[in-house]
């Protein structure tokens, strides 16, 4: 099972993913979490370069295809073996991201990152996607608060290009209503996690 956590910044996904492994592993089930860009020596490379402050002059397809390569290492050396090794693979950003920050917020189109990620993802699609919806003023006042998190090149575009990541995930979930759950990240962290844990028992 291939569960993707979505959401701007700030909205409190790292906190539940943190939770979901610990319940899933309390009932005994393999669970391997990650993230992207990252999740493999290589892609944490790919990923500091993406991210670094310095770097304002990347080209929004560099930038694009710097996810994707990031994300075909992530896909061939952790995520497919552990799904083939019958582990719970839960990962802090998957190709959605590209399809909303690249694709609708950077403006490159939806349709056009996706077909570059085909080549990344090698058909390994989540089973589940949660998007943790939240204003990005809220979102990024949360993360100016928290010290210890790093601030990074995305977080400091302006608002407007964090309210079209919004839309644009929420215009993803009329494309993959199957797949993308969308959750109020405003609910307190319990109400948060029981709406995850009552979409997982269903694949479960
Ligand atoms: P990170 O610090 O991991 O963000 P967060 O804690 O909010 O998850 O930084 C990852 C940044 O990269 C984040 O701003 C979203 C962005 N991103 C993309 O633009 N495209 C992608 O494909 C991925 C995976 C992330």
């Amino acid at each position: 099972m291939f569960i993707t956590f979505e959401g701007g910044e700030g909205s409190g996904k790292s906190t539940a993913i943190k939770r979901l492994g610990e319940k899933l592993r309390s009932l005994g089930k393999k669970v391997v979490i990650t993230r992207e860009p990252g999740g493999t020596p290589i892609s944490e490379e790919i990923r500091s370069v993406i991210l670094d402050k310095a770097n304002t002059g990347m080209d929004p397809w560099t930038e694009a295809l710097l996810y994707a390569a990031s994300r075909r290492q992530h896909v061939k050396e952790k995520i497919e073996p552990a799904l083939q090794e019958g582990a719970i693979v839960i990962s802090d950003r998957y190709v959605d991201s590209s399809l909303a920050y690249q694709g609708g917020a950077r403006g490159l189109g939806v349709d056009k990152v996706l077909a570059l990620n085909q080549f990344a993802l090698d058909g390994v699609m989540p089973d589940l996607t949660i998007y943790f919806d939240l204003a990005p003023e809220t979102g990024l006042g949360r993360i100016r608060k928290n010290e210890h998190r790093e601030v990074n090149r995305l977080d400091l575009e302006r608002l407007s290009f964090h309210e079209k990541v919004r839309a644009s995930f929420l215009a993803l979930k009329d494309m993959f209503p199957d797949r993308i759950k969308i959750i109020d990240a405003n609910l307190d962290p319990d109400q948060v996690f029981q709406e995850i844990w009552n979409l997982v028992s269903v694949l479960l």
